[in-house]
């Protein structure tokens, strides 16, 4: 197992590790094949990436990028898709986006046809080199929710009860349903980078990296993955065991 660890004091320090990594892949190849995050938890990552970009120390204008997942049925101009927050956060800071920066369509009348069309696009691009991940409190990844398939591909599924709860940017009217990649797809991504932060993750980091993978956390996957660095701040990281910590990078 190829696993590195990476423990940071705080969630900026961590985001900003995280930032550093993906300047690091542009810098080596402008028009690297990024599979892109949203969440609160990536929120300070783009905002260290736009620095990036904007003081020219990383380029922005060759990558090819393709998000996790998306609502189904939620207008991509709605503040709780996942299209704005993509838009905010990180396309309307990049030169030409346009053809380059993929989601899913969620408003597809064929959210099948659709999650199917985006395997081949990722296929058509060369597939991923750099999956960032984020991780949900049940353990789940894009929204492979527990209980998913580990050879799954992108997919129309059902969100958890959990997972619309902690759900934010909606009054009221969440949606129940989405796109994802699945994990089969992740899976394929040359290298996976995941980012926790937080108390709320602790329990799902550790079921991710100190108990056998099971589909019951969908992120334990990755403990087969054969290229992952796992970043956390020093609260996710607060159920890990001494012998996982002695291996982590803790400077
Ligand atoms: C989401 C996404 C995941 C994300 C996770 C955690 O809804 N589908 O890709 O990693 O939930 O989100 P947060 O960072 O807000 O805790």
């Amino acid at each position: 197992m190829a696993m590195q660890i990476v423990v940071r004091h705080d969630v900026q320090e961590a985001a900003r590790y995280v930032a550093d990594q993906i300047a690091k892949h542009l810098v080596a190849n402008p028009a690297t094949v990024m599979g892109l995050a949203t969440g609160e938890t990536m929120r300070p990552v783009y905002a260290r990436l736009r620095h990036l970009f904007a003081s020219g120390e990383a380029p922005s204008a060759a990558f090819t990028s393709f998000n996790l997942d998306e609502f189904i049925g939620v207008p991509t101009a709605h503040p709780g898709s996942f299209h704005a927050y993509m838009e905010d956060e990180l396309f309307r800071h990049v030169v030409d986006p346009e053809g380059r920066c993929f989601l899913p369509d969620g408003l597809a009348d064929d959210p099948v046809a659709a999650a199917a069309l985006y395997e081949t696009l990722i296929a058509k691009a060369g597939g991923i080199d750099l999956q960032l991940l984020g991780i949900g409190r049940n353990g789940h990844i894009g929204f492979n929710e527990p209980g998913a398939p580990f050879d799954g591909r992108t997919a129309a599924v059902n969100l958890s009860l959990q997972t619309c709860q902690v759900m934010q940017g909606f009054d009221g009217d969440q949606p129940d349903r989405a796109i994802t990649m699945g994990i089969g797809t992740i899976m394929e991504a040359r290298r996976c980078l995941l980012l926790a932060t937080g108390e709320a993750k602790a329990d799902a980091v550790f079921a991710m990296l100190e108990q056998a993978p099971s589909t019951a956390c969908p992120a334990s996957v990755l403990q087969g993955h054969p290229d992952l660095i796992i970043v956390l701040d020093r609260h996710a990281a607060g159920r890990l065991t001494d012998s996982l910590l002695k291996i982590a990078d803790q400077s």
